[in-house]
């Protein structure tokens, strides 16, 4: 998976895939272990031997939801709470190192839940670590997990999980400054700030970029959010007045369970249970190709025809990016591509000054080691400044010019592009599998990506000519492209 990763032109679908295929096999076959209420001190387990992708050790009272471990790639587990109607998972503990699904690996409580893995080190690979310590543990209908303690039923407890966000807000969990969603490959986060939530691309912790943004409308100061069972996004301001509600599809419409989920392709959305399926909400991000991951890096994205190709090639899809900047020896060597007629979907979120021709803006970025590249737009003579490696690029009318720095020595350049297309053909094919995976999983779930949006209320962000919803078959389009 690493060097699929690494070299990925579509790396997301591939992590989609994955995340499907295991959501499939965790349906099929979750152990049937003993499960309680309540975990008290003294508790541990290993996982058993047999071929359960789930394998529950606690569930909540009302039985709709289980904590336990779970399967992640063929021989690798987490701890997880889900929600057992979908094998949905809702929570994961997501240790640094992941854990074996071996019997050198025990889950224990003694005050504390604590995951070990003797395989791996002597010393907890992850733990609850509060303090104090408590009691119990027990898991809400609310999916929260919770450690409590005796004789304080009604004292906030020890620990909860709903403290420790992954990718899942579910409805009645604190969203704050101190508990972002991640995807699990950590590329992309979603945070809550002084009166806005937004949407980031991360680069090594040291650069993002912010490709998604909804202030609050009347928000005053750093804001807090919680997704209401009545179908919307409740924005409070630290007094605990209302900044805003973002309403869902469902709004006000006393339908099921909701979440809110950061998903691998680096947009948001929301989704409610309906008894049988979960039903696409909510989504941030309307406009595919205003994904700063849709087409990798140097990628070019084709808003009304669902096709992506590359700005730059490189040796397997478009050339590939490491994080950094060309500040300092041994980094300050590049050279350069222009092009017209592309810019991205979230210019207003990018730092730009105003100058007098596209050769200042150019300039500009020239003489600034920390610059990847620039939008120059011909009409407000605003020069977009672009702070991180290059992601994907919007072709649109011709309104911008792009210029875009590309590393010398590193990988393939521009030229090389007759080796590449051999190489990438064992890609492609796998492709073709992890696409078609990908339909049939998702189709099983009836989950709706991206073409739902007439069920969306919000306005769209438009920023790149005319745009088209992304057919069904938008995937397989996609990657016919990248046969090409
Ligand atoms: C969840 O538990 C609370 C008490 O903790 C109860 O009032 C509520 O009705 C329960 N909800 C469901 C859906 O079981
Ligand atoms: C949610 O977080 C805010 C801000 O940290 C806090 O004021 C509020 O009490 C929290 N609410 C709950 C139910 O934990
Ligand atoms: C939504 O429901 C709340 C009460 O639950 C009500 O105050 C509000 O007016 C409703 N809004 C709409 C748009 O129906
Ligand atoms: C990139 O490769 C594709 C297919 O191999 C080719 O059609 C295209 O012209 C190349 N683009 C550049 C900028 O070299
Ligand atoms: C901006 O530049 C492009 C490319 O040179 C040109 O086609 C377009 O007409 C220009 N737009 C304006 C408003 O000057
Ligand atoms: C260099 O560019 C970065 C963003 O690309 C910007 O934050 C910084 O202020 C610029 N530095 C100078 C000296 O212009």
């Amino acid at each position: 998976m690493k060097s699929t990763t690494e070299k990925g032109f579509y790396m997301d679908p591939f992590f989609l895939c994955c995340t499907a295929i295991i959501l499939l096999l965790v349906h099929g076959t979750i152990a049937a272990s003993s499960t309680t209420t309540q975990l008290s001190n003294g508790f541990t387990a290993t996982p058993s031997k047999n071929d359960a992708e789930f394998e529950p050790h606690l569930t909540d009272p009302s039985g709709v939801f289980a904590f336990g471990f779970m399967q992640v790639g063929m021989t690798k587990l987490d701890l997880a709470v889900i929600h057992l109607p979908s094998s949905q998972p809702v929570w994961r503990a997501m240790p640094f190192n992941p854990v074996n699904w071996a019997a050198t690996t025990t889950l224990s409580f003694d005050g504390n839940l604590v995951l070990t893995d003797s395989a791996i080190q002597k010393d907890p690979i992850w733990s609850t670590n509060a303090s104090p310590i408590g009691d119990f543990v027990v898991l809400r209908n609310t999916s929260n997990l919770e450690i409590n303690r005796f004789g304080n039923e009604n004292a906030k407890s020890v620990w909860q999980s709903f403290d420790h966000p992954f990718d899942t807000l579910v409805q009645g969990q604190n969203f704050t400054a101190l508990t972002p969603l991640f995807t699990a490959d950590k590329r992309y986060t979603f945070r809550i700030g002084m009166g806005y939530i937004a949407l980031y691309m991360m680069f090594g912790g040291r650069q993002e970029i912010n490709y998604w943004k909804h202030t609050a409308l009347e928000s005053e100061g750093q804001i807090y959010g919680v997704v209401d069972p009545q179908g919307f996004l409740y924005l409070h301001n630290p007094g605990g007045s209302k900044a805003e509600q973002l309403p869902f599809t469902s709004y006000n419409r006393s339908v099921g369970f909701h979440r809110m989920t950061l998903q691998s392709d680096g947009n948001l959305y929301a989704y409610y249970w309906d008894g049988k399926q979960w039903v696409l909400d909510y989504t941030a991000v309307q406009e595919q190709c205003g994904l700063p991951g849709t087409c990798g890096s140097y990628g070019l994205c084709y808003p009304g025809q669902h096709t992506c190709s590359c700005l730059i090639n490189g040796t397997d899809g478009c050339l590939q990016t490491d994080s950094g900047d060309f500040c300092g020896k041994g980094n300050s060597d590049y050279s350069f591509v222009r092009r017209a007629g592309v810019t991205v979907e979230y210019t207003d979120l990018m730092l730009s000054i105003t100058v007098e021709s596209l050769d200042d803006c150019e300039k500009t970025c020239d003489t600034n080691c920390s610059c990847w590249g620039t939008l120059f737009a011909n009409t407000s003579k605003n020069c977009y400044l672009m702070d991180s490696p290059i992601q994907t690029v919007v072709v649109s009318g011709n309104a911008y010019q792009g210029y875009f720095k590309v590393r010398n020595g590193k990988g393939g350049n521009g030229d090389d592009s007759s080796g590449g297309g051999k190489k990438g053909h064992g890609m492609t094919i796998g492709l073709v599998v992890a696409f078609t995976l990908i339909f049939v999983a998702l189709a099983g779930y009836g989950v709706y990506f991206f073409w739902d949006r007439k069920r969306n209320q919000l306005p769209r962000v438009q920023l790149g000519g005319p745009t088209q919803e992304m057919a069904q078959g938008s995937y397989k389009d996609l990657h016919s492209m990248s046969n090409t």
